[in-house]
Parts: C-alpha cells; sequence; structure tokens
C-alpha cells in the first residue's frame, strides 16, 4: 500500500482529512506533519492526537527560525505586502510546509502528500501549485475536496459524526489561524462588509480603549533591509519578531479589516492582526526614504507589489521569484540603520530616522546662506533644457496638424 504524509495542524479540517485518509489508505500507510511556526495556541499533543486519530507516524518540528530567515525576511525586504494591506503570514508559510512535506515523503518511500484546506482557501492553490513546483513525482491529495467536505458545515457534520475531536465545533462563529508573523480570521458566515468587525475577532491586539495613555518608542535597527536589533539589543528574526508582536499588541498596533481577492474567483472579507510586521514595514520604507535614490525606491515599488502577488498566488517556488530575491538583494545593500517608532493608540509612525548611506544632507536642505552646500550656479542651465519640449510644441510649426 502507497503511503501519504499529511499536513496536521490538528485544526477542524486537519482532523477531517486524516480519518478520510486512514480509511482509505489503512492505519499504517498515513503519516502526519505538524509545524511549529510560532503560533500561540501550542502544538502540544498534536502527535498524541493523530496517533489516536490513526496516524502511523507523526512528526513535528520547530519551524519558526527557517519561516523567518527564509520566507518571511526575503518577503519583507522586497517591501511585499498586498493590495489589501496583507503582508503575507500565512502565505508565506505554506511554501515552507510543502518543503517539509516533500522532504518526509522522500523519506518516508511515500508516494504522496495530502493537506486539510478549506474548498474556498487559497492555501489550497498554494499547497498544491507548491508541491509541483518542487516534487512532481508526487501525487497531491485534497481528502477534503474527494470526499465533498467543502464547506463548513459538511464539515463539522463529518467531525460530529465520526466523533473526532475538534474544539471550533462547539465555538463557532470564527476560527482564528496564527503564527508569529500574524494571524486571520475564519468566519462561520460571509460577514456583512458594512458591519464593524467585533471586538472578539481580535485575540493578539488590545482595543483603542485598552490602550496606554503613554506612547512607547522603539528603536529598529536595519541591516541590508532585515531587522537586527530592537532598541540597542541584537537578536535573532523569531525574538525580535515576538518581542515587537508583545508591544505592537499592547499598543493596538496590527489591525486589519480588508476585502481580498481570493485566487478562486471570489471577493471575501478579511481580518488580520499583523502587529510586528505592520511596524517593521512602516520602518523599512522610512529607511528607504532616506537611503533610495528616487529612481531605485519608486522601481523596488514596483517590484514588492509583484512579489507580494507571487507570494499570494502560490509561486514562491518560481524562477521569477528568485529574479526577484536577487534583484531586492541588491536594492537592500545599503538599507543599514535605525528606525524610531514611536506607538500610541493604535497608531505607529517614525520618528526619526538615520543611516550611514543616507542621501539626505543638512547642508544640500539648509534654507539659509549658513552652511548652504548647494550649487546654485547650475539651476539656469538645467531648467531651460528640461523645459524643451514643452516651448517647442508651443512654437508655430510643431503646433501644426498634419493634414
Ligand atoms: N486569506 C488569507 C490568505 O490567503 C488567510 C489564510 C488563512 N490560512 C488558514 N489556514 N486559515 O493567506
Amino acid at each position: 500500500m502507497e503511503k501519504v504524509v499529511l499536513a496536521f495542524s490538528g485544526g477542524m479540517g486537519t482532523l477531517a482529512a486524516l480519518h478520510v485518509l486512514r480509511r482509505r489508505y489503512g492505519r499504517d500507510n498515513v503519516i502526519t506533519y505538524t509545524a511549529n511556526l510560532g503560533q500561540k495556541s501550542s502544538t502540544e499533543g498534536l502527535c498524541e492526537r493523530a496517533m489516536q486519530l490513526g496516524a502511523a507516524y507523526t512528526h513535528i518540528a520547530d519551524l519558526r527560525e527557517r519561516f523567518v530567515d527564509d520566507f518571511v525576511w526575503p518577503a519583507f525586504r522586497a517591501g511585499a505586502v498586498c493590495d489589501s494591506g496583507y503582508m503575507l503570514a500565512h502565505a508565506l508559510a505554506r511554501p515552507l510546509i510543502v518543503s517539509e512535506l516533500v522532504r518526509v515523503a522522500r523519506e518516508e518511500g511515500a508516494t504522496m502528500i495530502a493537506h486539510g484546506c478549506a474548498g474556498k482557501s487559497n492555501d489550497q492553490v498554494r499547497f498544491e501549485v507548491s508541491a509541483a513546483a518542487l516534487a512532481p513525482e508526487l501525487q497531491v491529495l485534497s481528502p477534503l475536496r474527494t470526499q465533498g467536505l467543502l464547506r463548513r458545515d459538511e464539515l463539522i457534520t463529518y467531525c460530529k459524526k465520526h466523533r473526532l475531536p475538534t474544539k471550533q465545533v462547539r465555538d463557532s462563529r470564527f476560527s482564528i489561524t496564527e503564527n508569529l508573523y500574524g494571524s486571520s480570521v475564519q468566519w462561520d458566515k460571509a460577514p456583512d462588509a458594512f458591519e464593524p468587525v467585533p471586538e472578539d475577532v481580535f485575540r493578539q491586539t488590545r482595543s483603542l480603549a485598552e490602550t496606554p495613555d503613554t506612547p512607547a518608542e522603539l528603536l529598529i535597527s536595519f541591516k541590508e533591509g532585515i531587522p537586527c536589533a530592537l532598541d540597542g539589543d541584537p537578536l535573532g528574526g523569531v525574538e525580535l519578531i515576538e518581542r515587537l508582536r508583545e508591544v505592537a499588541a499592547e499598543h493596538g498596533v496590527g489591525r486589519l479589516s480588508t476585502m481580498e481577492d481570493r485566487l478562486i474567483g471570489i471577493k471575501m472579507v478579511e481580518v488580520y492582526e499583523q502587529p510586528a510586521a505592520t511596524i517593521l514595514h512602516m520602518a523599512l520604507r522610512a529607511l528607504e526614504r532616506l537611503v533610495l535614490s528616487p529612481e531605485l525606491a519608486a522601481f523596488k515599488r514596483v517590484i514588492a507589489r509583484r512579489y507580494a502577488d507571487l507570494a499570494y498566488e502560490g509561486f514562491w517556488f518560481s524562477e521569477l521569484r528568485q529574479a526577484l530575491d536577487a534583484f531586492v538583494g541588491n536594492a537592500c545593500q545599503f538599507l543599514t540603520g535605525d528606525v524610531r517608532i514611536t506607538l500610541l493608540k493604535s497608531t505607529c509612525r517614525v520618528s526619526g530616522v538615520r543611516s550611514r548611506y543616507g542621501l539626505y544632507r543638512q547642508g544640500l536642505a539648509a534654507p539659509t546662506t549658513e552652511g548652504d552646500e548647494f550649487a546654485h550656479q547650475g539651476l539656469q542651465g538645467y531648467m531651460d533644457t528640461i523645459s524643451q519640449p514643452l516651448k517647442l510644441r508651443q512654437s508655430g510649426d510643431s503646433r501644426r496638424r498634419a493634414r
């Protein structure tokens, strides 16, 4: 019998997927893989649960560091943010999980990998596209799709019928998926887009009313576009994000309620909490404004948008993404410096920026004679030259149209 490796988070979809697979392929042939990506709800006990439900083997791994170093930071320094404001926390985790499933499948001699993604999710697309890119020889299964468990109620009925131990069955207005870099809400009913988001949806960040009256001042240091220290303490990525997430959450920073275009062609109300990501993107943007030439900054924004789309659409393992990374690495070579951030009452703003590679010179910007280093004498010729085409258009011949 052939073996299958299932991505197993312990969420309702993955419980049902495990159950379906075990019935189809038998107890000895289903292997589960659980990733710790820094979700606050712990991964403890998940291996035991998978075994009870019929997995032959279970794997669990702490992927936080790889997640940050190999997925979050490359996308971050590219400036990858979706048009909706989504900073891609989940989209960036999928390719990592798939690469792990492929590794385990090869080690265990499995011929299939599987996911428990919902029928309207973007994650199913990312999962299957990533798998195709990494291991075309493996078959990718979507047990929920083949079993007709496409909607939430069908899933709940299935879980109840087979007595699968899921907590979402009881609390059923929404469920939350999170990792180190951000969290997102899945609703049980499509919300009215005109209604404000209920307060209890937010689990990480405080509401405006509960935020402190005194601001928090942060100093974030970057090396070549990657955050490397907080308030002067050099930190690895995981710890830096965790610490930033705490302060940001306390000050109510990082909530986002937005309209998203799903990959399957529908619009969806999405609610995210991305406290650390929100601050970091704002800080990097400030550093870019100081350091980059306007041409490079503008082109980097074009790349950022394309990069975000690629990550969102599941094309992480594509040659285009690799090529964009090469551009981004080069564009970030001078993005080393410090940014001051002030958090207050659900807002964050930049309160200072410095870099030894900055292109800002007080001597050039000086508004008075004292200390002015600007070369005013060249200006007249510059004006004449750049206005030349406009002058020509206004004069005689060049206004007459050909008949
Ligand atoms: N809409 C978001 C995205 O496309 C949220 C994904 C949430 N993932 C999950 N497994 N619940 O990335």
